[in-house]
């Protein structure tokens, strides 16, 4: 319980830190009844809840902004947070890439002008910014798998490509970067001085946000870039389930999680309201439009602000987006009820938990290698790794997100190592579903790595309600 209230109270001041240093006035998206002198009582109840009498009540906007993780003031994180006796082994981080450009247009409408050059003189502004274009422009091919030598290593377009990272995607991993480096390496020492290529484990998706994003926070995080010194893999998978992608009851559970989807929205008549009301205002049929998956292109406008589009026939509105985003929220909350979605995680998430549980062993033999790994991804990515791990309560992989996976040994018990989850800097170990009941037994601040091993190796199978004790029997399971 102890844990559970420092957790939702962290929620709740890095909730107001937010937004105070955020003013949502700033964005002239919203409509103008805002009361000028700050937030009502009413929005102020919404971002301080009190995490004992309040359900949390979820506002739209607020989550919004949320999504969009502008960088502002330097964050609190949990970090490396660890009692003296202990020694950090290695470090396994997953991040979602920075701020892109939308991956849809909304039909007939100007797309926005966002420029994806990096420049100094506009925000947001990290110290670093000059330093990496510099270092980038300079880029080594050999430091790639293929494909990956083919793809841009920044941003360049004054009219941003579709999907492409903006500044401030590379500035939220700089800083994520930044960050790491402060808590990992000056602090624990996870590098030793003349550290090489083998000591870190470098992968990402075939994109050009993912490698950049991957770079960025490289770049933060590194006392020296050498280009000599760094291998990035090529993953071919969202999922990153490398030579085990194929399940074929992870793909049904999938399509039973879309079904779930689909009939959500049928019954949102306000949803189906709004749609046609912006179908009118692009003149598009309705159907379209909603597949151009609006809400995308609506995200960039926000975190941008600039204004939505407008037609002849009138503009798209904040109202809308408040409808779309609050039936995201939504169709989250009955995913997380339904656990179709858990089912498609599990199996999803095995082949990267697997993998990196084997990093975990090897670097508790005293091997040397692949001390820090990083996995440059996508919302698609992370949120499966979230469910399989139980964090049902995490919210929806925000722009630069981070999920961190830590090893520690005691020194005073050395054949003894234990495990730390963060999310976006909140300590979350106790929340995972190996982990839940075990500082109620035990003193110690964090969770056995035999809880993760035995979860990954069998209790994710047995999760799954069948006979499957393995990923194999699981992923092929007759009569599901
Ligand atoms: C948002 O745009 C409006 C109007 O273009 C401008 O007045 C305001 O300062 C902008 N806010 C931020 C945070 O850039
Ligand atoms: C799990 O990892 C081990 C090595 O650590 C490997 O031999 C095995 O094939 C992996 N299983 C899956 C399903 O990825």
């Amino acid at each position: 319980m102890l844990f559970r209230n420092r957790f939702l109270l962290l929620l709740a001041l890095a909730a107001l830190l937010a937004f105070v240093s955020l003013s949502l006035q700033f964005f002239h998206l919203i409509p103008v009844s805002t009361p000028k002198n700050g937030m009502s009582s009413k929005s102020r109840k919404r971002i301080m809840p009190d995490p004992v009498t309040e359900p949390p009540v979820t506002d739209p906007v607020y989550e919004a902004l949320l999504y969009c993780n502008i960088p502002s003031v330097a964050e609190r994180s949990m970090e490396g947070h660890a009692p003296h006796h202990f020694k950090l082994v290695s470090v396994h981080v997953f991040i979602r890439h920075g701020d892109r450009y939308p991956l849809y247009v909304i039909p007939k409408t100007k797309r926005p002008e966002i420029d994806c050059t990096l420049v100094a003189n506009r925000k947001p502004y990290h110290p670093k910014l000059e330093a990496f274009v510099s270092h980038m422009s300079k880029g080594s091919g050999a430091s790639f798998e293929s494909p990956l030598n083919s793809l841009p290593l920044y941003p360049n377009h004054p009219l941003c490509e579709m999907g492409e990272l903006t500044q401030t995607g590379v500035v939220q991993h700089l800083q994520n970067g930044q960050l790491l480096r402060d808590i990992y390496l000056k602090k624990h020492k996870l590098l030793p001085n003349d550290w090489s290529a083998d000591q870190l484990y470098l992968e990402t998706t075939g994109k050009s946000r993912t490698l950049q994003s991957g770079l960025a926070l490289l770049y933060g995080f590194l006392p020296d870039f050498d280009w000599k010194k760094i291998y990035f893999r090529h993953q071919p998978s969202a999922l990153f389930c490398s030579g085990s992608c194929y399940c074929p009851v992870r793909n049904q559970y999938l399509e039973k999680e879309q079904r779930r989807q689909y009939l959500l929205r049928l019954k949102n008549s306000q949803l189906e309201k709004t749609y046609g009301e912006m179908a009118k205002i692009v003149d598009v049929p309705t159907k379209q439009l909603r597949a151009a998956n609006p809400i995308d292109s609506m995200l960039c406008h926000f975190c941008h602000n600039v204004s939505f589009p407008c037609t002849r026939n009138g503009c798209v509105d904040m109202e809308h987006f408040k409808v779309i985003k609050t039936h995201q929220i939504e169709d989250e909350r009955e995913r997380r009820e339904k656990k179709l979605y858990l089912g498609y995680s599990l199996l999803g998430a095995h082949p990267i938990l697997n993998q990196t549980i084997g990093r975990m062993q090897r670097a508790t033999e005293g091997r040397k290698e692949e001390l820090f790994a990083l996995y440059s991804a996508h919302d698609v990515t992370l949120s499966p790794v979230l469910s399989a791990l139980g964090l049902s309560e995490a919210r929806f992989p925000r722009f630069a997100a981070r999920l961190i996976f830590e090893l520690w040994q005691d020194r005073e018990k050395p054949s003894e190592h234990s495990v730390r989850i963060l999310y976006n800097g909140v300590d979350v170990t106790f929340h995972t579903s190996f982990c839940q009941d075990h500082h109620k037994r035990s003193p110690k601040p964090m969770c056995p790595l035999e809880n993760l091993v035995r979860f990954v190796k069998r209790d994710m199978f047995v999760a799954l309600g069948g006979s499957g004790t393995n990923y194999y029997d699981a992923c092929h399971r007759e009569g599901f």
